[in-house]
């Protein structure tokens, strides 16, 4: 099945949504290919809200087990609903008030950390880091790109205005200090562009624990 079929029996805009998100936002691609290259395993998705990235890839074999962690309950639901019949289980969670992640050989933070104040941002990468036996994959707004980086800013900040569910703040980090603190801990850190085809500032960096087969 097509994944974006999986949310058929969901709301009409998350119809459009996961089907513009899939075949769109190059994160999915780009994700899907890393795991092509090395199975993800247990999966963490930390803001998972729809929870696609984690289906497409227990749909393609990429991934054994997948829980998907938000404090949006009817994302959850939505979420649940397309990953029926895969090994994928939900949890409602703040990051704020709770920012311990499970063990898990991939824990994933999609477009999540720079919607927490930076203090929440570093308890919950701490949290990461404790958590990934093998990897953590970080998709982030870079804020040292120029003019991609403010255009991405006012892209998220329209959406807040538009979706007030979209996420409290837009307070992203400076790519240096996420590696700075997942090299303390252990990873070997590569940061790659994640915008391809648009104009946005989004940054992918792939953290592996140092000394897996294909570290960089
Ligand atoms: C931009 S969306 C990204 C969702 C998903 N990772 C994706 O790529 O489609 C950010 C997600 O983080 C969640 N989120 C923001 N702040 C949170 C918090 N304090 N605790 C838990 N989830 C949070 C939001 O509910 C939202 O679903």
């Amino acid at each position: 099945m097509v994944v974006a079929q999986r949310y058929r029996s969901c709301s009409r805009f998350t119809r459009h949504y996961v089907r513009a998100k899939l075949a769109r936002d190059p994160v999915h691609r780009d994700i899907l290919a890393l795991a092509a290259e090395e199975k993800f395993g247990r999966v963490v998705d930390v803001g998972c809200g729809r929870g696609q990235l984690s289906v497409a890839l227990l749909q393609a074999g990429l991934a054994d087990a997948a829980l998907g962690l938000d404090c949006n309950v009817d994302r959850l639901v939505e979420a649940a609903r397309a990953g029926a019949g895969l090994n994928f289980a939900t949890r409602a969670q703040d990051f704020v008030v709770d920012p311990s992640i499970p063990e898990a050989d991939t824990v994933l933070l999609v477009d999540v950390l720079y919607q927490l104040a930076p203090a929440a941002q570093a308890a919950l990468l701490d949290s990461a880091a404790h958590a990934a036996t093998s990897r953590i994959l970080i998709r982030t707004l870079d804020p040292e790109r120029g003019a991609r980086s403010w255009i991405t800013r006012g892209v998220e900040r329209l959406f807040r205005r538009v979706l007030p569910n979209s996420g409290a703040l837009v307070q992203p980090q400076p790519v240096a200090w996420l590696r700075e603190v997942l090299e303390e801990r252990g990873f070997a850190v590569a940061v790659v562009p994640c915008w391809r085809g648009t104009v946005l500032a989004n940054v992918l960096l792939v953290a592996r624990r140092s000394g897996m087969v294909g570290s960089s």
